[in-house]
């Protein structure tokens, strides 16, 4: 009766995707975005932190197992992971590719390259913690990435593409859970609103700085319910492994914080279309009502226990890795299955559509 229900629903997800793709690949009012430019942290990063020196990777099984001939990509889940899912969405291709470690050919970076690095945030201390690649490093990425651009299509079609590229801005997370909860520096100088401003701010200086580099359809989305991950429910939500409210409220503040600025910029810059995306509440519904969406586990993750391993400790020698991944919202302790991913991004087409492409 439960896989019959999982199976449905997959189903009605997967109809659902593929109908929009095809509606907005077919039959578009405006025009199809010509690329999808990705920033941020783990979870659209499809593989840059494997050409870096730091130990935020996860270029090994068990991750890829779900992905095409289960490669293990650098991509933190066991399948595709949102940029993907979203390039797809919208039509222009079916994986967002790595900016670095690889000789990317002339098609695959007019359509789109990911400079997302994970373990990075919107404050530069959470990259600088775990050598990851800062958004301000990510933005002298994308620099070079526009000049390449134009070498291969000259500058005025160059200019149009970094106009009309959709643009994807996903990090905080690391910020909120990492180096504000786990850490101590941040919270010997600030209190956790002075935080959440501080890192607002960066995060609008951020949207600034791309928009005038030439994007104009960015989003920026939320930080999701960072007490119920596996991760924080083990070192956070005492022996029962509840969801802790108090880094649920922080995700809530800033999410708050982050969407009035963005709306502010939205209204202040010419010709922009910032929108904030929503992923908590989608998502916290999920963890909470698991049985709804066909899923059967949503406080630990697929990998090992599923209570701490991720990146180095999800590995294939020391862990052992659940048999059907779709039945879990977590591949790791921190990561979503790309099952859940791919209920967000539907949610994200319903209640955004309009505003994506
Ligand atoms: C798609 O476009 C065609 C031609 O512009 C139009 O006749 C048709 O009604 C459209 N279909 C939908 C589903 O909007
Ligand atoms: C955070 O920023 C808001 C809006 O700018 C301001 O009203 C509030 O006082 C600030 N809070 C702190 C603790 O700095
Ligand atoms: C952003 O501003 C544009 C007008 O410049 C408007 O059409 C759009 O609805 C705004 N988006 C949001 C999310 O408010």
């Amino acid at each position: 009766m439960d896989s019959m229900r999982a199976a449905f629903i997959t189903f009605l997800h997967v109809a659902i995707l593929s109908s929009l793709a095809c509606a907005k690949g077919n039959n578009r009012t405006s025009p199809r975005p010509p690329a999808i430019v990705v920033f941020g942290d783990s979870i659209v990063d499809p593989g840059n932190n494997n050409a870096i020196l730091t130990t935020v990777k996860c270029n090994f099984p068990p991750y890829g197992k779900d992905f095409v001939h289960q490669q293990a990509t650098g991509r933190f889940s066991n399948g595709k992971i949102p940029s993907d899912l979203m390039a797809s969405v919208l039509g222009i291709k079916e994986y967002v590719p790595a900016y670095l470690g690889t000789k990317l050919s002339a098609q695959e970076l007019i359509t789109g390259v990911s400079f997302a690095s994970g373990g990075c945030g919107f404050d530069p201390l959470t990259a600088d913690l775990v050598s990851a690649i800062s958004m301000e490093d990510q933005l002298n990425l994308f620099k070079e990435y526009k000049e390449k651009v134009k070498a291969i299509v000259g500058e005025e079609k160059a200019a149009e593409i970094t106009n009309n590229a959709v643009y994807l801005v996903a990090t905080g997370t690391d910020d909120l859970a990492n180096t504000y909860f786990t850490t101590p520096f941040r919270r010997l100088e600030f209190d956790l609103p002075s935080y959440i401003n501080f890192t607002v701010k960066s995060a609008s200086s951020f949207v600034q700085k791309l928009y005038h580099l030439g994007a104009r359809k960015i989003s920026v989305v939320s930080a999701p319910p960072i007490g119920c991950l596996p991760s924080q429910r083990t070192l956070a939500g005492g022996i029962e492994r509840i969801c802790n409210p108090t880094y649920n409220q922080a995700a809530v503040a800033f999410n708050s914080r982050l969407s009035n600025e963005m709306q502010k910029l939205n209204n202040t810059l010419p010709r922009a279309r910032i929108l904030y995306v929503d992923l908590y509440t989608p998502l916290l519904d999920i963890i909470l009502h698991p049985l709804k969406y066909g899923f059967v586990e949503s406080k630990r993750g697929c990998c090992g226990s599923g209570t701490f391993e991720v990146t180095l400790t999800c590995n294939s020698l020391t862990t052992l890795v659940c048999e059907d991944a779709s039945k879990y919202v977590f591949w790791d302790s921190y990561h979503p299955t790309e099952r859940a991913y791919r209920i967000l991004i539907s949610n994200v087409v319903q209640r955004y559509g309009a505003f994506i492409n």
